[in-house]
Order: C-alpha cells, then structure tokens, then sequence
C-alpha cells in the first residue's frame, strides 16, 4: 500500500493541500489526481526489475555459437534475421522506460566495442534477477550496488589475471583471425567463418596505423549489393564502381591506369535556344553528317593526347562516341555517380574536368590497376579500381542472395572489425565459453569469505549472477544446464584450471584455450562494468512517476 493512501480513500496527501473557500468552508486540492501512476520504495524496485529482466530474457537464447536468431517484423514489413544483441534490441522497439535502459546498455556496448551485446544484457538481466532476491531479503539497495561494485572490481582483477597476451605482426595474422572467427562462430554467416574473418582482418590492418595503435572506421567502406552468394563478398583494396564497362568489347584490365574523369558528355555541342536547321541538298546533309562527326573524333582525340587510358564520364555518350573510342582502344565507362567521381578525383589524384579542352596530362587521375569483374550472371558486372595513390580506403564488398543476409553479413562483419580493431588496440584476450565468467564468480566467491559486511552477500550474489553466461550457453547448446554447469565449476576448482567453459560445439573437451575461443580483454571487462554501472542505476530508483495512461 501506498504511504499517504492507506485510510482507503484513494486520495493521495502527498498532493493535496488544504484550502478555504470564501464561505470559510474546507476544500482539497489535488495535483495530478489521477493523471499519475506512482510506485515507490520496493514496489519500484521491483517493477523495475521485472521489466527490465523481461527484456533479457529475450536475448538469452541468442547467446553463444549455438544461440537463436531472432526474426523481426517491422510495422511496415519489413522482416530483420538477426543474431547481433544490439540491433534485435533496437528492433523489438521496447516501450518502457527502464527497457529502453537495456536497450542502450546493449548500444553502447556496440559503440565501444561492437562484439558482446548480447552477453553484456545478459549478465545484467542476472545480476538484476540476484539483486531482486537480495531485496526481499531486506538488504537495502544501497548496500546491494556497493557490494556489485566491489564483486566487479574483483571480477575485472580476475579478467587481467588470467588474460594472455596475443603477440601479432602484420606477417602473423592468425591470432587476430581466430579472434575475429570466434566473433563470426555465433553469427548466421558461420559456415564461411575462415573466408569472412580474413576479409574482417585484412581491411582493418590495411587501414590500421600500427605505430599509433588506431584504425580509423571511416576508411573502411561496407558495401553490400543481393545478387550472386555470400562465399563471393570480397575485399577491395580500393573503391569499387557498380558500372560496367561502356562496350563489352572495351579491355576488361588496364595495368597502370591513366585516368580521365569527366563531367562533360561525348557528343556535338548542342544550341540552348529553340532552332531550325533546313537541308535542302544532300550535300548539304552529308557536310553536317561529317561535322558532327569531327566533334567525336575531336573529342575521343583529346582524350586520347592528354595520354589517357581509360575515361570516366559523368555523361553518357552517343553510340558513335564508343565506337570511335572501342576503335581507338581507349576504354571508357559512362554514368558515373557525381558522388563516386569525386571519390575516385580524390584518390587517384585526378582533377574534375568539364571541358574537353581543358583535359591536360597533369589532370589524369593514376590507379595501380582498373579491372572489371564478372559475377554469376554477365549483367552483374563492376569496375574494381585498385592501387590508388592518395587512399588507403578499402572496401569490403558483400554479395548474398537476399537483403537479410547482406545486412546480417554487413553487421557480423562490423563485429569481427571491431574485435580485430579492440585487439590492435589492445592485444590482451580471454578465453570464451563462459570460462572467464566462472573464473570470476569462484574468485569472487572466495573474496567474499574475507568480508565481513552485509556486502558480502552481494558479493555472492555478483558471483552467482556471473554464471548465467556459461548457464545460458550451455542451455542454448541443448545441454541439461545446471548439471553442464556444476561439472564446469567443480572441473575449474578440481584443476585450477580458467580456461575450462562450456563446450558449445561437442569438440570433446572444456580448455578454450585449446578449442581456440577468444575473446578481447577490454571487451569483457566492459561488459561487466557496464551490467554493474546499468544495475546500481537500477536500483537507486526507487520512485516511479508515469502518467497514468502509460502505466
Ligand atoms: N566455439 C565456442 N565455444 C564455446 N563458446 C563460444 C564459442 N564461440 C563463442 N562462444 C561464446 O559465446 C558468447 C558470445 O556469443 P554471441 O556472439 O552470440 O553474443 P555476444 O558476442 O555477447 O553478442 P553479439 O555478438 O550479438 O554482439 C561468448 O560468451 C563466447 O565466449
Ligand atoms: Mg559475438
């Protein structure tokens, strides 16, 4: 029962003030009289938790290599596949407040991260659903979040403890592959892991400052198109061009490019105001047929003296034009994006050129080599212009048969950049499979012997709620979860062993290490300082103003 409600009147005196009337004769006066819904002290708590342990569990059955995807329906149809924590969030389009704080819990995991929103809600729907029963035992909540907070401060000494160190080179890329394919295991694009982990890698070590230890996001381009299958996404050390070649005659491959980009199109010049033009004579006809003619071969000439050998052009142009240009093998694509052609000036170095005259040696823009590819079908072909001089932009390029797989493609490989850009970052990892999770729980349960407050119940509780990710693996992977999960922790105890965890895929073994499971150091240690930070937030409220009809 609410304080301040409790003669069964209904009337909340919190709000109300007492006033008089001219008459002298007592009134009430209520504020917000049932335009509010307002929930305080434990009952707030709880309706808190409740709803924000709703939306964890959504995301449970997607943890892990063998976890759900989930399918989401927008309201205008539009159908997500997903497995990536973060975006089923931001699709399930959670109404309530306290939801929403899960929601952008997972989101600045992804920010920071990329790789662990699902873990990160998980572990914070556990330590909520341990925290609530830490409540109804009566401990306050204040004593509750500084205990969590002590837990993760052991939990995160636990992670730097056991963390080994990944020595890599840019000859020695294995480490940040396999680091990246354990990203990729969990992802509906599994079965090309190897393929999609070295396209992953190498685009974020082509565009990685190695000695100030950063790569910078923006060099790298994701580009996704539906047509031909998932095995033919591909990295491009450079940009690619969705146009064919002008003729299917034109050279497929030009070593050494010399680049003409134009934003003038190959034909006569053509009077602005309304004109008539009378022939009388054929002659007359045959004069104007040959002067126009000259136009072309003028054109195709000057492009030809400024030392070009190849043309972009932001036009098209007139049949006539590419057969003079076929004829005079200068190959040469039409209707290209202002955009691109920009993109392309910039990295080639070339300059703009709106005049056919003004085309110059000095204003060709250089490529190591321009090609054009072919995929599945002749009419899905495309420029592929590679070795410029003044870029170091890379675009990875993903093929799949629908837009769903191209987008989840596109998120998972976000993903595997981001944990391989965490790694060159910082090259300290831990091993997966909820091995580092329950290395931390035993050691906090450990640590929490030696305290003698209220907090170390809290402490348990923290440890405890750790195990929700080797639990849930477990679960996902068709196990019988609690009795994976004491065999996990009396192995981790027998042996000493931390890299004993759940053995997701059947390999036979528990040691992650040798099953090769890693994950980023930094990664997992922000997954348990944000969860904490989420929950202690959590449980500072502890008063609820809604208006009503929401509530
Ligand atoms: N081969 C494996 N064997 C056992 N556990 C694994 C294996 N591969 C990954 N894991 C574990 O699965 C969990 C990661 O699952 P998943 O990738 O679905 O979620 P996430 O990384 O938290 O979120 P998201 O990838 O959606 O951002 C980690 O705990 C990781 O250790
Ligand atoms: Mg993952």
């Amino acid at each position: 029962m609410q304080q301040g409600m409790d003669d069964g009147s209904n009337i909340d005196y919190e709000n109300a003030q007492v006033a008089f009337d001219e008459g002298g004769r007592p009134f009430i006066i209520l504020r917000d009289q049932g335009k509010t819904k307002r929930l305080r002290g434990l009952e707030a708590h709880k309706a808190n938790i409740l709803a924000a342990r709703a939306v964890a569990n959504v995301l449970r059955s997607s943890l892990g290599p063998t976890g759900m995807d989930k399918m989401l329906v927008s309201g205008d149809q539009e159908v997500t596949v997903t497995n990536d924590g973060a975006t089923i969030l931001e699709k399930m389009e959670v109404d309530h407040q306290i939801g929403k704080l899960l929601v952008e819990l997972s989101q600045s995991q992804d920010n920071e991260i990329g790789d662990g929103t699902t873990g990160v809600v998980v572990l914070a729907g556990s330590l909520l659903e341990e925290a609530e029963k830490l409540l109804d035992k009566g401990i306050h909540p204040i004593r509750i979040s500084r205990g969590f907070d002590k837990a993760a401060e052991v939990a995160v000494q636990r992670l730097d403890e056991i963390s080994d160190i990944m020595e890599w080179s840019p000859d020695n890329l294995k480490p940040l592959l396999q680091t990246a394919e354990t990203t990729l295991g969990s992802k509906i694009i599994y079965r090309y892991q190897k393929q999609m982990a070295k396209i992953a890698v190498d685009a974020v070590v082509a565009v990685a400052d190695l000695e100030r230890k950063d790569v910078n996001f923006d060099l790298i381009k994701v580009e996704g198109k539906v047509g031909a299958r998932l095995e033919d996404t591909m990295l491009v050390k450079g940009i690619i061009l969705d146009k064919p070649m002008a003729h299917p005659q034109m050279q497929k491959e030009i070593k050494d490019a010399k680049i003409a980009i134009l934003t003038c199109p190959f034909e006569p010049p053509k009077p602005k105001t309304k004109t008539e033009l009378r022939i009388s004579t054929p002659e007359a006809y045959q004069k104007l047929y040959e002067a126009e003619q000259k136009y072309f071969v003028d054109q195709v000439k000057a492009c030809k003296d400024s030392g070009a050998t190849l043309v972009l052009c932001q036009w098209g142009f007139d049949d006539e034009a590419n057969h003079l240009l076929l004829s005079h093998d200068l190959p040469a694509v039409r209707w290209v994006g202002g955009v691109e052609l920009e993109l392309i000036a910039i990295a080639t170095g070339g300059r703009i050129v709106p005049r056919f005259s003004e085309l110059a040696p000095e204003k060709l823009g250089f490529a190591g080599s321009v090609k054009e590819v072919e995929f599945g079908t002749a009419s899905d072909r495309m420029l592929v212009i590679e070795g410029c001089p003044n870029s170091r932009a890379v675009t990875v390029f993903v093929r799949a048969g629908n837009q769903m797989v191209v987008d989840e493609a596109v998120r998972s490989l976000h993903d595997a950049m981001c944990v391989t850009r965490n790694l060159i970052k910082d090259n300290r990892i831990v091993y997966g499979g909820g091995s580092c999770e329950m290395a931390c729980s035993l050691r906090i349960n450990d640590e929490s012997n030696s305290d003698n407050t209220v907090e170390q119940y809290a402490m348990r509780a923290f440890a405890d709620a750790l195990e929700a990710v080797p639990l849930a693996l477990a679960e996902n992977s068709g196990f019988s979860p609690v009795a994976a999960l004491s065999e996990l922790k009396a192995e981790q105890i027998k042996t000493k062993n931390p890299y004993l965890g759940i053995d997701c895929l059947q390999r036979g073994h528990m040691d992650m290490k040798k099953q090769r499971v890693f994950e980023t150091l930094i990664g997992k240690k922000q997954q348990i300082l944000l969860a904490t930070q989420l929950v202690r937030m959590i449980l500072k409220i502890d008063d609820v103003m809604t208006p009503a009809e929401y509530a």
